[in-house]
């Protein structure tokens, strides 16, 4: 099953979500970039997996790389190829109208640093979330880096709507915006791409937030892997 971009489009447009309308970077990948630290340097390609409008592709461009920025939302690309071209980023930006659980349009080993924030989220069925798993495989170079951040099953805001902490899968539906949301543990991402990926650091970040216009108590992790040279069996 996969999400609605229609329903995306009237989200970037009721701006409901903190990444709908910011512009700053998202915190989680400042982070990243942060830890890459010294190793940025051999850095030239990314991906920014269900960009948005943006906000992240926009700072990779600015640190240098080339970025290929996916989003599914015909309106959310267009505010970045614009912002872009306001920068002088254009060239360094090639932004898509994709749905990221079909094949990447990258080179195979080709990608330095894959960012999904609040991307994988919202990929809803396993057939869906498994093309997406095999995609960013086949587009990491060795070693390349992996970032993901999403809501926890622990948030504030997406945790009231979870009818039972124990339902399988953890899907929810914002009744704001009608999106579906899998609730994750983090063990249960880090499970996820344990076989062709080490986790190599993580943050988590617990307090108030604003999500449609009132403050909750919200809980997001940030996964740092890197790709693994040899998968585990
Ligand atoms: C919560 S927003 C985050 C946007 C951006 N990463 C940011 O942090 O500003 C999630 C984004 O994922 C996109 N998305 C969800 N499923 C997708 C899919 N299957 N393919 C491409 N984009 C998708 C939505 O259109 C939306 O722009």
């Amino acid at each position: 099953m996969k999400s609605n971009p229609q329903r995306w489009a009237a989200e970037y447009g009721q701006g409901g979500l903190p990444s709908s309308h910011r512009h700053t970077p998202s915190g989680a990948v400042v982070w990243a970039w942060e830890k890459i630290g010294t190793q940025q340097a051999a850095m030239k390609q990314a991906v920014d997996i269900g960009c948005g409008k943006g906000r992240n592709s926009l700072f990779l461009a600015r640190q240098g790389m080339h970025v290929t920025a996916m989003d599914f939302t015909p309106n959310a690309i267009a505010a970045l190829q614009h912002a872009a071209e306001v920068e002088g980023l254009s060239p360094r930006i090639r932004a898509l109208v994709y749905d990221v659980t079909e094949g990447w349009p990258v080179a195979e080993h080709s990608i330095d640093f894959a960012i999904d924030t609040f991307c994988f989220k919202h990929i809803v069925g396993n057939d869906a979330r498994d093309s997406y798993r095999d995609n960013l495989i086949r587009a990491l170079a060795v070693r390349g880096w992996y970032l993901i951040s999403f809501a926890s099953i622990g948030d504030g805001y997406y945790g009231q709507y979870l009818p039972d902490a124990s339902a399988p899968e953890g899907v929810i539906v914002d009744p704001a915006n009608g999106i579906e949301s899998v609730l994750y543990t983090r063990d249960r991402v880090v499970q996820y791409f344990h076989n062709a990926f080490d986790l190599v650091a993580e943050r988590i970040k617990d307090g108030p937030d604003v999500q449609h216009g009132k403050m909750y108590n919200r809980q997001t992790y940030a996964l740092l892997f890197r790709h693994r040279v040899n998968e585990r069996p």
